[in-house]
């Protein structure tokens, strides 16, 4: 059996080149060598990208006997989330985590935060900008942020709430850096924990060591707090997460909570956000669809065409654009033999483009989940993975997009600055619209109006005017 074509050992500028335009290199790969195609990128393992679900499922097929998923993100992620962290961590340990945190988020568990989170998006979106360009993405993140501190975290109005969500944003950011994300890992520890580098104030890692130690703190504090008076009544993930217990009676300890509620703010805030912005810069070019949305919306809580507008999304700007495996074994995949320590790499972004699955994969058409193809788009419609790593967040996310789409469209007539569409660009494992999806939003009572002077929506209070007003 042979290695799967492809080019083998790019440049750094064919690479930079590929990165600019990550779907269409990708769809030139495809097209040149079939359906498996290796690439070697300068500095990282050769790489199997597999581009139909069918193969997709063979790679995930390897969890079930061990699956070194964490071991790959390790090298990125470490240093922010930690060494207990469902997404670093691999076999037996990996599996204890996912036991414990699997259930409160959960589509039961979750069905209780519904009517907070439309409350929380609510409030974010009658502080947006009216008739003037912004960048939608900022905003969603904003909702999303809120959402993860508050119904994740447990963290409602307290000084340490304020400290945290004041610190958040930065530590994400900067956690996100090119720098520090593809800084060798020993150069990066040495960087965050040595004194010489730890002396130069203007160093990235020399604030990310401060941003992060300030985290920590607030964390620590609010596990002990918690530790101490427990609410039997919460439904918040930490508090699920402290009263849940092994098979062996034993919980998570405080550093094991410390890095989950960080994986699950890091894993679970952009990209749910990023998905919402995707959601409209879709909907804003696509008007018969945004059309029957607004219409369902309008008559009342019926989910079904929603439902289907999220899942098409998700498939046509699919957030995490690969899902890497490391092999423990060879696998054999078309006729190809992988090598153990090679990675495979289901390639959502093109698999969501294969025509046999999604006839005419340009278009926007949320029907094709709801008509007799359903069943087809469904088994090759992946955008949280697959395997026993699948996202443990998809339900909640999920949730969210119905949730905080149906309040926009209730709230405000949103229109693209620029007809065009926005192009996706790479950003850490997402892809992301070029522009942050820049939109304008008007009132929605007088959406067929010229724009106006700026005015608040009727009824509707800024978060601070609200607090005024309690
Ligand atoms: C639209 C939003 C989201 C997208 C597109 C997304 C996508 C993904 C993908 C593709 C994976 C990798 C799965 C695999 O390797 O097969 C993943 C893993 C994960 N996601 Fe999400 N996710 C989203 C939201 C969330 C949320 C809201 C949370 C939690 C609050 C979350 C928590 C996680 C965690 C902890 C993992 C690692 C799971 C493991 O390795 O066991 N995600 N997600």
């Amino acid at each position: 059996m042979t290695p799967p074509p492809g080019p083998r050992g790019l440049g750094l500028l064919s690479t930079a080149r590929f990165f600019a335009q990550p779907v269409k290199g990708m769809e030139a790969a495809r097209r040149r060598y079939g359906p498996v195609f290796m690439i070697k990128f300068p500095g990282f393992p050769a790489e199997v990208f597999l581009t139909t679900a069918d193969l997709a499922e063979r790679a995930y097929a390897t969890d079930a006997e061990g699956g070194r998923a964490g071991e790959i993100r390790r090298q990125f992620l470490e240093q922010l989330v930690g060494r207990h962290s469902l997404l670093t961590l691999d076999h037996e340990p990996w599996w204890r985590h996912r036991r414990l945190i699997s259930p409160p988020l959960h589509g039961r568990a979750i069905a209780r935060w519904k009517a907070e989170i439309g409350q929380i998006a609510a409030d974010e979106i009658a502080g947006w900008p009216l008739n003037r360009p912004f960048p939608l993405r900022d905003r969603m993140q904003r909702i999303t942020l809120e959402v993860i501190v508050r119904l994740v975290f447990g963290m409602r109005e307290s000084p340490r709430g304020a400290r945290l969500r004041a610190a958040i944003p930065e530590l994400i950011e900067i956690a996100g850096r090119p720098t520090l994300l593809f800084m060798p890992p020993r150069a990066l520890e040495w960087m965050l924990t040595a004194r010489a580098p730890r002396g130069v104030p203007f160093l990235p890692t020399t604030r990310f060591a401060e941003v992060r130690a300030e985290v920590d703190d607030i964390l620590f504090a609010e596990i002990a707090a918690r530790r101490m008076a427990p609410d039997p009544d919460a439904t918040d993930v930490l508090s699920m997460l402290l009263a849940a217990r092994d098979e062996n009676g034993n919980g998570l300890t405080d550093q094991e909570l410390r890095d989950e509620l960080i994986t699950l703010l890091e894993a679970g805030h952009e990209t749910t956000a990023t998905a919402l912005a995707w959601t409209f810069e879709r909907l804003l070019r696509n008007r018969p669809v945004l059309d029957r949305l607004r219409a369902e919306v309008a008559e009342g809580e019926e989910e079904t065409y929603l439902e289907a507008v999220v899942k098409e999304s998700l498939r046509s700007r699919p957030v995490v654009y690969d899902v890497p495996r490391l092999l423990d074994k060879p696998l054999e995949l078309n006729g190809h033999r992988a090598e153990a320590g090679w990675m495979v790499s289901p390639l959502i972004m093109l698999i969501h483009r294969d025509p046999e699955a999604f006839p005419d994969p340009d278009a926007f058409r949320p029907e094709r989940f709801l008509g007799p193809d359903a069943a087809r788009a469904n088994k090759a419609w992946m955008p949280f993975g697959g395997g026993r790593r699948y996202c443990v967040g998809a339900q909640l996310a999920l949730m969210e997009m119905r949730v905080i789409t149906r309040e926009v469209l209730r709230a405000v007539d949103l229109r693209a600055v620029d007809p065009a569409p926005e192009r996706p660009k790479v950003r850490h494992v997402t892809l992301v619209p070029a522009k942050r999806a820049r939109v304008v939003a008007r009132q929605v009572t007088n959406a067929q109006e010229p724009p106006q002077v700026q005015e608040r929506p009727q009824g509707r209070k800024r978060p601070a005017e609200r607090a005024k007003a309690v």
